[in-house]
């Protein structure tokens, strides 16, 4: 029999600068929905991509000084370096400039919708907001925009209009014969009230703009960018216009059987997809998708996180900073863990770092990762290192004891039937996008193996060689729930339960696991486990909430940390600003996400004391890499600082080298060695490779830089 098709779309993300946790947030659950079904044995299409043409992209890459192209080339690439940092799954990725696919496909689509009559050319006069790309109002009196409150602008221009009027009965007919179409259902009546108070047609061109893509047969014009952006999800999977793809005709066109296409999108922009896209596909004879769901907005101090508002939270350095103090590959699975556990999907949700901390020692670190460690290392010393026998023969005469002689009796026996309904009861409530319910029914199972295991003292039994069967049994039990446990919260928590699953002496990749096959009793006995390791360490809260911030920091207000390179802060800082810190040619960029970041006064400046200083001694710090211990001459003294500079430069490169020192910095401690001071250095080329600055004269050490 054929498997079943599941074609899944992110929307397509504006590309004028860096993603944040709000625009992770979609990526991340369409990571989780695309890896839940791939368990249930679906062939999984999973699109993600940029949209890089309009009026609001033209504008950002104009301020940054650059061609619309290369500026979206550079932004395409944030996006891309994310998803790969957060380890999303096997994924498409579309973009809409410089793709002549897509061009092809979006060409297409407005012939066959002019050939249909729904395309007419008109004048049009009125306001416009380039934030959102959207018609604000018919009229030129000055109004906001009701999306993102700034005033729209005024335009007027003859244009090409799209007859999205003509569709409303049809569109009213979709949502009463497919109540899914829209989900959540309240979303749903949001649509239907917006559509019977009576739908408008569209201007689907923009004449003054050159950044779009050209209107077939009209090239003045390029075509409105939402009519481009949506048509993404067709270019994305292979569709080329009149040519199509294997790809496409399953995907789309359900060419081999039973297809689902669904579209997670946020509430800002479903009128987009829930109006005017069923009628674009309409007007070009192509089935529409199945269904689509809105979530709620990713709030951060009581605001939503946007990158125009420059309020916004970056996914990176909790990532990293949990990695980093850890030392293991943890910090994705807080981040996951956290935005589906907390934020009840469909409705908005506030994201505090204090909340995801606690979760992470919480629920990670105690829960599952203390559970996986105690019934590893029981099993490591006890049984040899062996997955130990099930005697299911116990379970006989468990039940001929009464509990209150055996409590752990009853505790085995639910535990096995939690394990057992688990597959079931957890896929309901991914089917349902219940995230969070999902999850709360997986943790009630580490807290009963948890309860079991501590109730069964298995640490006693191992000390009466009489009990040793029941030890085994107990300990296989324990294991199987482990194992259950690890399959099923892989698509949110994948790093964490992949190293479970390999210290389970389990082999291959546990997303290869289908949730049909996954059978209580199926772990073997005498399968040899892995070393036992940690795989959720705890954190020091106030420890991470520095380093998260000194890293955000970085992001945030690149122009308050002299240079981005900044090589004195040490290995961090330098790693950081590899991956964080925008580059120089970034800069107008971040500075446009973050106005707080612009101007400071020269009292502000003068709080910085710069100081020449000659490098005494310089070298590598054992376990490492990036950091350099240099001892440097200021004059006065001689200050030990630790600099990000190790992959730039060799220690005997730097013997004598004048160089330019913060010196009233705070120290700070790392690798268990002191810094005091940060030395400067340029951040060259899109990796900030460190250039330190230095001087054409001779300086003596210690003269004043200012
Ligand atoms: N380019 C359009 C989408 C075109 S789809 C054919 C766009 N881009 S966007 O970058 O502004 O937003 C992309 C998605 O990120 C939207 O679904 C939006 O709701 C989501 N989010 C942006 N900020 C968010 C939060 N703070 N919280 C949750 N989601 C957020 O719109």
């Amino acid at each position: 029999m054929s498997q079943p098709k599941f074609y899944l779309t992110t929307p397509i993300y504006y590309a004028n600068s860096r993603p944040h946790v709000g625009s992770a947030y979609t990526t991340i659950v369409c990571d989780v929905i695309a890896r839940y079904k791939r368990t249930c044995g679906y062939d999984v299409a999973f699109l993600t991509g940029t949209d890089e043409h309009g009026e609001k992209i033209a504008r950002a890459a104009a301020d940054a000084g650059m061609q619309p192209g290369d500026f979206v080339a550079r932004e395409r690439e944030h996006f891309r370096r994310l998803w790969r940092e957060l380890g999303i799954s096997e994924c498409r990725f579309v973009h809409t400039s410089q793709n002549p696919d897509h061009v092809k496909s979006v060409q297409w689509m407005i012939e066959q919708a002019r050939k249909a009559g729904y395309i007419e050319k008109r004048k049009y006069e009125g306001r416009y907001c380039i934030y959102d790309e959207r018609y604000v109002s018919d009229s030129t009196e000055p109004i906001n925009c009701d999306i993102c409150g700034r005033p729209a602008e005024l335009v007027s221009e003859e244009n090409y209009f799209f007859k999205l009027s003509a569709f409303q009965d049809k569109l009213l007919e979709l949502y009463h014969t497919n109540p899914q179409f829209v989900q959540p259902e309240f979303r749903m009546n949001e649509v239907k009230s917006f559509v019977e108070g009576g739908l408008r047609d569209i201007s689907i061109s923009r004449r003054r703009l050159k950044w779009g893509i050209p209107w077939p047969g009209d090239p003045e014009h390029v075509v409105y960018v939402w009519y481009d952006a949506l048509t993404s999800y067709l270019s994305g999977i292979g569709f080329r216009g009149a040519e199509r793809s294997k790809d496409f005709e399953k995907f789309w066109m359900g060419a081999e059987g039973p297809n689902e296409v669904v579209h997670l999108i946020g509430k800002d922009i479903l009128r987009f997809h829930a109006v005017y896209w069923p009628a674009f596909l309409w007007a070009a004879g192509l089935p529409l998708p199945k269904t689509m769901f809105a979530h709620g907005w990713i709030y951060y101090e009581k605001d939503k996180m946007s990158k125009s508002k420059g309020n916004v939270v970056y996914p990176e350095p909790i990532v990293k900073a949990l990695d980093e103090l850890t030392g293991a590959k943890v910090g994705n699975d807080a981040l996951r863990y956290y935005l589906l556990r907390e934020t009840v999907f469909g409705q908005d949700g506030n994201f505090s770092r204090d909340a995801l901390l606690t979760r992470y020692n919480a629920d990670l670190a105690n829960g599952l990762g203390n559970l996986a460690n105690r019934v590893l290392t029981m099993i490591y010393d006890y049984c040899g290192g062996q997955i130990p026998n099930h005697h299911d023969e116990l379970r006989e005469t468990q039940e001929h004891i009464s509990e209150s002689k055996v409590p752990e009796a009853g505790l085995a026996r639910a535990l096995e039937e939690g394990c057992r309904e688990r597959p079931q009861r957890v896929g309901h409530s991914l089917d349902q996008l219940d995230f969070s319910g999902g999850l709360l029914e997986l943790w009630n199972l580490v807290s009963l193996s948890d309860q079991f295991v501590t109730q069964c003292k298995p640490w006693v039994m191992a000390k009466d060689t009489s009990k040793r069967p029941l030890l085994d049994h107990v300990l296989y039990r324990a294991a199987e729930a482990l194992r259950f446990i690890s399959v099923l919260s892989h698509p949110v928590i994948p790093d964490a339960t992949q190293r479970v699953w390999g210290q389970l002496g389990q082999a291959g990749r546990i997303e290869n696991v289908r949730l049909d096959q996954l059978k209580w009793g199926g772990l073997k006995p005498g399968t040899k486990i892995g070393k036992p390791e940690a795989v959720y360490p705890r954190v020091d809260k106030k420890q991470a909430f520095e380093r998260i911030e000194a890293m955000e920091n970085e992001i945030r207000h690149p122009a308050s940390v002299p240079s981005a390179a900044a090589a004195g802060q040490g290995e961090g800082s330098l790693a950081t600003s590899h991956s964080f810190a925008p580059s120089r040619a970034e800069g107008p960029l971040a500075t446009a996400a973050a106005p707080a970041a612009a101007k400071i006064t020269i009292e502000d400046f003068a709080k910085v004391e710069l100081r020449v200083g000659i490098v005494k001694s310089a070298e590598r710090i054992q376990g490492a890499d990036k950091l350099l211990k240099l001892l440097v001459d200021i004059g006065d003294e001689v200050r030990q600082v630790l600099a990000g500079i190790a992959l730039a430069y060799a220690p005997e490169d730097l013997l004598g080298r004048t160089v330019v020192l913060v010196t009233n910095l705070a120290p700070r401690k790392m690798r268990g060695l002191e810094s005091n001071g940060m030395i400067l250095a340029a951040s060259v080329g899109p990796e900030g490779k460190p250039v330190l600055c230095t001087f054409a004269e001779d300086i003596p050490p210690g003269a004043k830089v200012k």
